[in-house]
């Protein structure tokens, strides 16, 4: 199974990010974009994982230190793939979701996972090969306080990419 940990938004939330896509999809030439219910941020991809390491995912969840915190979205962005783009909505810089962030990898780098080395850069992807004449830029600001991570499953259910949470943690609290 492909499996990346992840949260997922509330409606109001998830709301505001559908708008965002459509703004940059109404102004793009061209583009891949997200389907309204695969907007998510992605704390740690793991990969092809087997019934051991899937188990062992969880184990990782249900121990990591995680109490509520607050992912407030901010600005709009690109990742440069030559004017072929995937564009992004970018979360305000975040202590707690930092933490969550190390802790959380620590433990799955303890448990065996070989995760990306890159510094973390928490979007939530719009889109991808998009083409469009648009800038990065700030928005108002809008998010949620977060309760719950996800152990997300990636695959292909006739031809569309399917995400499903197999597995949540809560915090202590909700
Ligand atoms: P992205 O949105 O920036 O592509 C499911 O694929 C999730 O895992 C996506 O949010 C994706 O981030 C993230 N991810 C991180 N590293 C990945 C990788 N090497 N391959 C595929 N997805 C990855």
């Amino acid at each position: 199974m492909r499996l990346f940990i992840a949260i997922n938004f509330n409606d109001m939330t998830r709301a505001r990010l559908i708008a965002l896509r459509d703004e940059l999809r109404d102004k793009a030439v061209y583009g891949r974009f997200s389907p309204s219910e695969n907007l998510h941020l992605t704390l740690a991809f793991l990969g092809e994982s087997d019934a051991k390491q899937t188990a062992a995912a969880k184990a990782v969840m249900d121990a990591v230190n995680f109490d509520p915190l607050i992912v407030t979205i901010g600005c709009i962005g690109r990742f440069s793939r030559g004017g072929s783009d995937i564009w992004w909505a970018g979360v305000s810089e975040n202590k707690p979701l930092l933490n969550l962030y190390g802790d959380l990898t620590d433990k799955l780098s303890a448990a065996g996972f070989d995760l990306e080395k890159r510094k973390y850069s928490p979007h939530i992807t719009l889109g991808r090969e998009i083409m469009t004449e648009a800038v990065p830029r700030q928005i108002p600001a809008f998010g949620e306080r977060v309760y719950k991570i996800d152990l997300m499953k990636s695959e292909r259910v006739n031809g569309k990419l399917t995400y499903t949470a197999i597995h949540s943690r809560r915090c202590a609290d909700s």
